[in-house]
């Protein structure tokens, strides 16, 4: 893909349903009795990995563009599946399925890429295998392919050494199967969107600080779910426009769960001018953000903040780059296990571009504040590596070229298209 300078970004736009959500919504609709509607579903890769999953153990899913009907069979309607049980790219999907899996009547094997056979298991493998599930990485090494026997499951309360919304689902839809109730207690709160959605469909769901219960066999019920744009999404456009001198951008409809919003802050704490418009604060809270050109400094970003921003952390690094100061990321080692390296591969790719940058064990210290230029970055099939370079490539001088830019497919089918669509050339 090749990415040349713009020089300022205008318009509205819409960004594509929350990943995160619209996977949730074909799982938990497919445990529910009855049809869910999903609306403003994201049609990208991963989801629709997650979709091919629940198709093959029994349940119907219709797509028409931008919604999703999902037949739901109830929490004990999934048949076994004929074949592998492939989740693609998407860890998501993976970790997800594999709570669900556990505690069914049949075994089934889950798989996926390359690059998500390389991804740590071991943090569901173990708290599984405490409720009495019987879980295998076929390889022995701790990664997929996963063999799963379903297994008669009791709850725990599980006290989880990473912040991960995927360990946490995991377990706590583990939990829905077990006999007596589940909780999972983390360092740090991660996305809440498997407890919003499960409550919303019927379930007992508490959650205090950062644990959360979940009582067993609840009676799901269908419902239309409204799926909110990504902010990881948004996110490209809230640097680009930031960063873009003259721009002004809307982006209609975003989700700012605070269990998501980091990005938001990380941006005004850099100095970036960003307004909410139509907030709306009920299940999953939304607003319109208004986004407009500012002149951006380096921040410090630690602590409790990182899981609410993890995926937007490459993004992050970029603006860094083109902010003035020093910029530095601490306790992001989790982006160490994303789909790729996101510490190495960002380091090497932005120094490529002539940045100032050093990578940690836990994430980055950035200079900001040299002119970038054009280069060949290689995405290493990352797609968020490839977003945040495209925002790089239409700030920096000289064409930039990104490797296996097609990788936005992911999450993001579109973006190429949405991100010159607002451009004034
Ligand atoms: C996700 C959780 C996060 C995030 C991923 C989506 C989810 O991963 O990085 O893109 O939908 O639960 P971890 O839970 O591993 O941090």
């Amino acid at each position: 893909m090749e990415i040349k300078k713009l020089h300022s970004l205008k318009g509205e736009l819409s960004v594509p349903g929350d990943k995160s959500i619209s996977h949730r919504a074909v799982m938990f609709g497919s445990l529910a009795r009855g049809t869910t509607r999903i609306t403003h579903f994201l049609e990208s890769a991963d989801c629709l990995s997650t979709i091919s999953c629940f198709e093959k153990m029994g349940i119907s899913i219709q797509r028409k563009k931008g919604e999703v009907l999902v037949e739901g069979k109830g929490l004990h309607g999934l048949s076994a599946p004929a074949s592998v049980l492939d989740a693609g790219n998407s860890g998501t999907t993976t970790r997800l399925i594999s709570g669900i899996l556990a505690g069914q009547n049949f075994s089934s094997q889950l798989s996926g890429d390359d690059s998500l056979k390389s991804r740590p298991m071991n943090r569901i493998i173990t708290p599984l295998t405490m409720m009495g599930a019987d879980i295998k990485s076929l390889k022995g090494d701790g990664c997929a392919p996963l063999f799963i026997t379903g297994k008669p499951l009791k709850g725990i309360h599980y006290i989880s050494p990473v912040a991960s919304a995927q360990v946490k689902s995991c377990v706590l839809l583990a939990g829905l199967y077990a006999e007596g109730p589940t909780s999972v207690t983390e360092p740090v709160l991660s996305r809440n969107h498997t407890e919003i959605m499960l409550k919303y469909l019927g379930a007992e769901v508490t959650a205090a600080g950062t644990t959360c219960s979940v009582c067993p066999e609840p009676s799901l019920t269908a419902r239309d779910i409204l799926v909110p744009g990504d902010i990881s999404s948004a996110a490209y456009f809230m640097a680009a426009g930031l960063l873009a001198p003259g721009s002004e951008i809307l982006l209609k409809n975003v989700g700012i769960n605070p269990t998501r919003d980091g990005m938001l802050k990380v941006c005004r704490a850099m100095g970036g001018n960003i307004t909410l418009l139509n907030e709306n604060r009920e299940g999953e809270p939304t607003a319109d953000l208004l986004i407009r050109s500012s002149s951006l400094h380096g921040t410090v970003i630690e602590g409790d903040i990182i899981p609410t921003l993890i995926d937007e952390l490459p993004m992050i690094a970029v603006m860094a780059a083109f902010a003035s100061g020093t910029t530095v990321i601490r306790d992001a080692q989790e982006l160490r296990v994303k789909e790729s390296d996101r510490i190495q591969v960002m380091v090497d790719n932005l120094r490529l571009m002539g940045a100032d940058i050093e990578g940690t064990a836990d994430g980055m210290v950035i200079h900001g504040g040299p002119s970038l230029h054009g280069a060949v970055i290689d995405s290493h099939l990352d797609h968020r590596v490839a977003m945040s370079f495209a925002v790089a490539g239409i700030l920096c001088d000289g064409p930039l070229t990104i490797l296996h830019g097609d990788c936005v497919n992911i999450s993001y089918p579109d973006f190429y298209q949405d991100l010159y669509g607002l451009a004034e050339l």
